[in-house]
């Protein structure tokens, strides 16, 4: 991993006050424009982080043809704001995909699916030949498994899996949303599994995506990000994998 760092501000002598998680999300929303190629269609994830992304890529929108989107509510906030959506299946490579995560790690493994968008989000990275996170400082980890790790299952399945992340020392459980199993933009359920350390995320990535059910697994270790943008209190620090 390399790193290189632009100050958020090298005019002022006094020590600045720590920014906000929000206030980050934003910076590195902003900084993520530079990697969009005008005159191109570009991937975009889902999330806090990246809606903050679509709000900066709003005021470029007459120098792209559009996105694609991985999600209904990126879809949604990205036609809001006059950016023309692509179906997938219509567009051949794309230059880039832009997506936050939940966790990365210092080879550019990510955990990702907190938003519940896991499955698209890895269609359409495997789509773009550049994949750049964009995360604020506390998503950058040593090794995956702090964060729940989220896992898309055909809900015939659910039983099963849960049980086979038991064996494997986690916790797992079905995502709730208002009282009942949250129910994926994919028809799917959502199994979040606690207390893994998962040290070998691309072996981890393959073995669970062959349990029969599993439709995605939010390791993103094959579609791994080859670029971080980090958004820290002295500015926006690029990590290239
Ligand atoms: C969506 O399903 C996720 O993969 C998001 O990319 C991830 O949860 C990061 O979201 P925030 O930017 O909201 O933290």
């Amino acid at each position: 991993m390399t790193t290189s760092s632009s100050p958020r501000d090298s005019g002022t002598q006094s020590t600045p006050k720590p920014l906000t998680q929000d206030q980050l999300k934003t910076l590195v929303g902003q900084a993520a424009l530079k990697y969009v190629v005008p005159g191109e269609i570009v991937g975009v994830g889902t999330g806090s982080t990246v809606n903050k992304f679509i709000d900066a890529l709003a005021t470029i929108k007459d120098q792209i043809r559009g996105a694609v989107s991985s999600s209904v509510a990126s879809t949604q906030r990205l036609t809001a704001l006059g950016i023309k959506v692509f179906d997938s299946n219509d567009v051949d490579q794309l230059s880039v995909y832009i997506d936050g995560a939940d966790e990365i790690d210092g080879k550019g493994n990510m955990v990702k699916g907190g938003g519940a968008a896991l499955t698209r989000e890895k269609i359409v990275a495997a789509q773009s030949r550049l994949f750049v996170c964009i995360a604020d400082a506390s998503k950058l980890v040593d090794v995956l498994g702090k964060f729940p790790l989220p896992v898309e299952v055909i809900p015939m399945a659910a039983r099963r899996v849960m049980a086979q992340f038991r064996a494997m020392g986690g916790v797992p459980s079905i995502r709730q949303k208002d009282g009942q199993a949250l129910v994926t933009d994919n028809g799917q359920c959502i199994v979040d599994v606690t207390g893994l350390q998962i040290t070998d995320p691309r072996a981890f990535e393959l073995q669970v995506s062959q349990w029969p059910g599993v439709v995605t697994v939010g390791v993103f270790a094959l579609q791994h990000a080859q670029v971080c943008l980090l958004g820290t209190d002295s500015g926006v620090k690029t990590l290239n994998f």
